[in-house]
């Protein structure tokens, strides 16, 4: 058998983290090198959440990432770029979770999370990973930057329909909701079981949200001249713990027939073992993917009323965080790409 690949996790305490922590236990290839908590460091993670995996909390400065031949990072932004420094001077291969590395620009990450970049070189050199899309540039990665939970839902559902072209000038309208646990393990009002449970609340409607920036960017990477002009997103708060479903309009593609677009979506993910296109008359629900690493995406054709409307559903957690940076170290390390993820 290979060497095993050695795992870091900073931020293992966290929802993502802890995510991280059940995927890489269960993972063939890949043995746990540190997991670090500030807070909790000394304890067992199963004194924090309810599992049998005794993996012990360590200190930041405990641990050594020399130690590591991946280093994930389940932090929050602004806290990730420290990290990512330690990482890659140890020479590890760095997979950051949070919204660090993800903008390309200093000044769109300035203007959308109100933070000066400690190194904003490295905002060019990181490779985006949203895997289908960017598998060949993730072979060679030292630094990846994880996508953001909505981007991946919506960014997954329009990429056939980006890489055409058919989006051409187009508004698009995302309209999407999530679990609870999208929004962290740290306490806040509106996590509340009671601000929460039996409502569904919008928030950051309109163009307002953080990964209106990451969409659009991806938007002019898939799309190239051919973009859309607009973005509008809606985020709603769902009253469950984990997923995402999207449900996204678009402008009907002139001079295309639905067989020719279930065609194209047919092609495009045809060899994708973690895109599930379903057939005519089925719907993407959240059932269809919680706790997997997949995207489940149906599609619903209105041309009379000249709109598309396309269905996609993720796990926040998996596919939308941990699972697609496992997904993304496979490919990094050249193992079968769905290793500890099926
Ligand atoms: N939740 C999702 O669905 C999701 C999906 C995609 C991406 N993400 C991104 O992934 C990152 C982690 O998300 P999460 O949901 O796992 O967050 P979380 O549950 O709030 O956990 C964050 C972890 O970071 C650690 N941490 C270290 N420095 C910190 C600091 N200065 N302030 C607060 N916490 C600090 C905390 O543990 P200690 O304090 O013990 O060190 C905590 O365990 C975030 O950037 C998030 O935006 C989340």
């Amino acid at each position: 058998m290979s060497t095993p690949i050695r795992a870091g996790i900073v931020g293992a305490t966290g929802y993502t983290g802890f995510e991280l922590v059940r995927l890489l236990s269960a993972h063939p290839h890949v043995e746990l090198a540190f997991a670090v908590s500030r807070r909790d460091a000394g304890k067992s993670l199963g004194e924090l959440y309810p599992t049998p995996l005794d993996v012990p909390l360590q200190a930041p400065d405990e641990v050594d990432p020399r130690s590591a031949d991946v280093l994930f990072l389940c932090l929050p932004h602004g806290t990730a770029q420290e990290w990512t420094r330690r990482g890659l001077e140890a020479g590890a291969v760095v997979i950051d979770l949070s919204a660090d590395h993800r903008l390309r620009d200093p000044a769109t990450y300035r203007r959308w999370y109100g933070l000066e970049h400690a190194a904003p070189h490295l905002l060019s050199e990181a490779v985006y990973g949203l895997t289908e899309w960017n598998r060949e540039a993730l072979r060679s990665a030292r630094l990846i930057a994880n996508p953001g939970c909505y981007p991946t839902s919506i960014l997954l559902a329009l990429g056939p329909l980006l890489k055409t072209g058919l989006l051409e000038e187009a508004t698009v309208i995302a309209d999407s909701k999530s679990g609870v646990s999208g929004a962290g393990r740290s306490p806040k009002v509106s996590s509340l079981f009671v601000e929460v449970n039996e409502n569904l609340k919008p928030y950051n409607i309109g163009h307002l949200h953080r990964h209106v920036a990451e969409i659009e960017q991806e938007f002019a990477v898939l799309g190239g001249s051919r973009a859309p002009a607009n973005l509008i997103f809606s985020p709603h708060l769902l009253p469950v713990s984990r997923g995402i479903l999207s449900t996204i309009y678009v402008p009907w593609p002139v001079g295309w027939q639905e067989g020719a677009l279930r065609a194209l979506y047919a092609e495009t993910y045809a060899h994708e073992p973690f895109i599930w296109l379903l057939p005519p008359g089925q719907t993407a629900t959240l059932a269809h993917t919680v706790h997997t690493n997949r995207c489940a995406i149906s599609l619903h054709p209105v041309p009379d009323q000249g709109q598309l409307i396309i269905v996609s559903t993720i796990d926040n957690l998996v596919k939308g965080a941990a699972g697609q940076a496992v997904q993304n170290m496979n490919v990094r390390f050249g193992l079968d790409e769905t290793a500890g993820l099926t």
